[in-house]
């Protein structure tokens, strides 16, 4: 994935209030923010397994489980611990900046027709 080179600011991190999740929407993008101990992490808020959203899911130890089928992944790199699902979530870059959470988005290719 090629990610744009200028930060987006998505939340502050005040928007968590007492949870661990935060879901914001970029275009058609969906990203679940995390929070696992001090730092927040930015994945795709699909399952690798059928597509279904992960924010219902639990975050334990730098883990979060589908709420679904019991998938678990791993929140930094994106990969998948435990089954069904076998293939790594999507994961962008995350900056925090006084307050403001920033993360790279995909840059959006746009190919020229013909
Ligand atoms: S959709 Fe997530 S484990 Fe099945």
């Amino acid at each position: 994935m090629v990610f744009s080179k200028e930060w987006t600011q998505i939340a502050m991190l005040t928007d968590f209030g007492a949870s661990n999740k935060l879901l914001r929407k970029s275009g058609d993008l969906c990203i679940l923010l995390c929070r696992t101990g001090q730092e927040i992490v930015a994945i795709q808020n699909v399952c690798t397994h059928l597509g279904k959203p992960l924010d219902g899911g639990r975050i334990m130890a730098g883990h979060i489980t589908c709420p679904f089928h019991g998938a678990s992944f791993d929140l930094r790199s994106g990969r998948a611990i435990s089954g069904p699902a076998v293939s790594s979530l999507q994961t962008y870059p995350v900056q925090l900046s006084n307050g403001d959470v920033l993360v790279l988005l995909p840059q959006q290719v746009k190919e020229s027709g013909p």
